[in-house]
């Protein structure tokens, strides 16, 4: 059936696209006519080309950002009622795989130019979780919290392809020795004074959705320096597998986060034009950009300085207070514009609030930015037409609001 986009249903662009060519179709298909189909060379092929890219001693494939994330808390030794300091301006996941181990996240407000931790506040509950007492009491959820739990890590999250601010974030963890997980499922490629974002703490994790910057499909990698920590990891994504184990004999308690061979042949071959998918998506984002800063009660992506690359994963524009978000939103749709509020903060969601009491209010610039924020259509396929019929429809949306 033909639509047009007055009937509300059918998108003009769509939200996201894989960036995929002919070569990586083939080397799926080649994987299929192997005997291969999980654990073998493409699953270390694909984890070689992330240890040459960021520099890293190891790369661990995995078969999500969650998963890889939730290896990373093991690695760290956080345990049932510990304490983590994290962001509630992010997805899910980041605060999630506390949970899993049955510990606490700690949030912190975030910085209201990119959406990341605020290292300032970062500094100041680690300095009063360790002291503990009455100063602690302050950063702690309502409810949720043993007596007596002790900070283990920090969390940060480097949010929509932007590092967080790392050289804070690694001092404070440096002053109280606390492990520091880097949250860099959204930024492959960004880099942070030069340094690959990913590589800043103990441990990093890239995912590679099918709207990331490179995709496997589903698929995440880890990345760290820590020998003992990647044995380990490697361990526990194969059922708790170590070095030695027969197939049916388990040290650790583990899981099955393995990859499968077809994503990781896919992960391999779109490393080796990362600059390229890259440098495709950064032109999409200039053209928003060049469009969009001139559209009053629209606020543009703002890049740091520190930011030496910022990788562009989604492209969120925030409205000014004045106009209501989801009207906005409601009316790009019916305009055949897909969108998305981006995010949901992680501490208003009903499971969050249940266990740990959390209110509206509690971290005023995330709620702040989460009702503002739109995610709209973005990936390095599209086209300077595509980006002009979704900023003539936000253009439209606006003069009719306003
Ligand atoms: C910040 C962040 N952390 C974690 C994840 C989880 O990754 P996955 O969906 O591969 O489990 C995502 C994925 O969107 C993410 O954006």
């Amino acid at each position: 059936m033909k639509k047009t986009a007055s009937t509300n249903t059918y998108p003009l662009v769509p939200m996201s696209s894989p960036d995929l060519t002919k070569t990586e179709q083939e080397v799926v298909q080649a994987v299929l006519e192997t005997t291969y189909l999980s654990m073998g060379p493409e699953t270390t092929g694909f984890e070689e080309t992330i240890r040459n890219y960021t520099g890293s001693r190891h790369a661990i494939a995995v078969n999500s950002g969650t998963a890889g994330l939730h290896l990373c808390v093991r690695a760290a030794n956080i345990k049932d009622g510990d304490l983590a300091i994290t962001s509630p301006f992010s997805f899910v996941a980041s605060a999630n795989v506390l949970l899993f181990e049955r510990a606490v996240p700690i949030f912190v407000d975030v910085d209201p130019l990119t959406g990341n931790i605020d290292p300032l506040l970062v500094q100041q509950a680690a300095k009063d979780l360790t002291a503990g007492g009455a100063t602690a009491q302050k950063w702690l959820p309502r409810s949720g919290v043993t007596k007596g739990a002790k900070l283990r890590a920090l969390l940060p999250v480097d949010v929509f392809g932007q590092p967080a601010e790392m050289d804070s974030i690694r001092k404070t963890a440096q002053e109280f020795d606390l492990a520091v997980i880097e949250d860099s499922c959204e930024a492959l490629g960004a880099e942070y004074k030069g340094h690959h974002a990913g590589t800043l703490g103990d441990f990093g994790v890239f995912a590679f959705y099918p709207n990331k910057q490179i995709t496997t499909g589903e698929g995440a990698i880890i990345v760290t320096d820590d020998d003992e920590a990647a044995d380990f990891m490697r361990a526990l994504r194969n059922q708790g597998r170590s070095p030695g184990d027969t197939w049916l004999q388990h040290t650790h308690l583990g899981y099955n986060y393995r990859i499968d061979e077809m994503s990781a042949a896919l992960g391999r071959v779109q490393m080796g034009r990362i600059d390229e998918i890259l440098n495709k998506r950064e032109q999409v984002a200039m053209w928003y950009a060049e469009r969009l800063t001139e559209i009053h009660g629209i606020e543009t992506p703002q890049i740091l300085a520190s930011t030496t690359r910022m990788s562009w994963f989604v492209y969120v524009i925030r409205f000014a207070p004045e106009i209501n978000r989801d009207q906005a939103a409601k009316m790009l749709k019916e305009r055949g514009i897909p969108n998305r509020p981006y995010f949901i903060p992680i501490h208003l969601q009903p499971y969050m609030v249940e266990r740990f009491g959390f209110q509206e209010g509690d971290f005023p610039i995330t709620e702040d930015l989460g009702r503002r924020g739109l995610a709209i259509p973005f990936s390095g396929v599209m086209t300077e037409d595509q980006v002009e019929i979704v900023c003539r429809s936000i253009r439209d949306v606006i003069n009719t609001i306003q």
